[in-house]
């Protein structure tokens, strides 16, 4: 029988919708774990357990909306982080949102948010339409990645102004609500977008500002201590599993004519390590060089 486990379990306010579950879902592929449906259901929302190589577990919700042509996977990491992958594949556009729980014995926030407004590379990920297809036969399994993409360097030299970005995408205020004044981005990839998609330059680049220090010049916040001066914060954030690739298998249709059609999935871990400036350490304070161990 098919799972349809995920429709119920809530991750976050924006997930808490609910789906009405189509039960006439005709199987397409059976040897495959994951599979891909030829009736495109109504639930839309795929849980999954990954299991990290440290041997942390966590939940991951992966909705996609194909009236919309969007994705969304969040995640709670063991430390209290929440994690959301966004991606708007008509706009190129994808936004890493992090939520970190602060120190407060240091004088922070309870929590802060960052986002990251980043191009979405075609081929990254499946198309909401698979992923919207997308179920499996065993949702209490643990999941490791077949392929580790490594970690990747985005150095952000825009802020970008939530409340004006929809040149950018229509989506940004709904994802970056809470991080009014920490949404960045990067001039190359809008410039590369506005090509790309035959897009206004300009009008995007009015969405945003240029920080009052560089991100490419100024100092590494490990090397600062005066948490009230400017420096380059880090922020390493990793989608530990997604699909980022469809599987073919062959097959014969009813005439015996030999036929390859989709069943399944590739799946990959992807790092992305994110610098920008930020005008006080305070805003940064995960960003420390290791402390030498102290034997005993
Ligand atoms: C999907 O996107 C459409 C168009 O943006 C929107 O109207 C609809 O509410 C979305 N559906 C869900 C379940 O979020």
């Amino acid at each position: 029988m098919v799972e349809r486990d995920g429709c119920d379990r809530k991750l976050s306010k924006k997930s808490r919708r609910s789906f009405p579950c189509s039960s006439s879902i005709i199987i397409a592929c059976l040897q495959s774990v994951f599979l891909i449906f030829l009736i495109t259901p109504g639930c839309a929302q795929l849980v999954v357990n990954v299991k990290e190589k440290g041997g942390d577990v966590y939940k991951e919700a992966i909705n996609a909306n194909t009236t919309a042509e969007t994705v969304t996977l969040e995640f709670k990491r063991s430390d209290g982080t929440f994690i959301t992958q966004f991606i708007d594949f008509k706009n190129e556009i994808q936004i890493f949102k992090a939520l970190v729980l602060g120190e407060e014995e240091r004088g922070q926030n309870q929590f802060q948010v960052m986002c990251y407004i980043t191009r979405f590379i075609k081929n990254e990920f499946i198309s909401a339409d698979a992923m919207s297809k997308l179920r499996q036969k065993n949702p209490g399994a643990l999941r490791t990645p077949e392929d580790d993409k490594g970690q990747e360097k985005h150095q952000k030299d825009l802020l970008v102004d939530v409340e004006r970005a929809e040149a950018i995408t229509p989506h940004t205020s709904d994802i970056c609500g809470d991080a009014k004044d920490t949404t960045y981005a990067r001039d190359a990839d809008l410039k590369y977008i506005a090509k790309s998609l035959n897009k206004d330059y300009a009008k995007m680049l009015t969405a945003t500002s240029r920080p009052t220090g560089s991100v490419y010049h100024s100092p590494r916040c490990t090397l600062v201590q005066d948490l009230f001066k400017s420096c380059v914060c880090r922020y390493e954030l990793c989608i530990g599993w997604y699909p980022c690739g469809l599987k073919y298998c062959r097959g014969k249709d009813n005439s015996g004519k030999v036929i390859s059609y989709r069943c399944g999935i590739k799946t990959c871990k992807k790092c992305r390590m994110f610098e920008y400036y930020v005008k006080a350490k305070q805003m940064c304070l995960w960003d420390e060089e290791e402390k030498p161990v102290q034997m005993l």
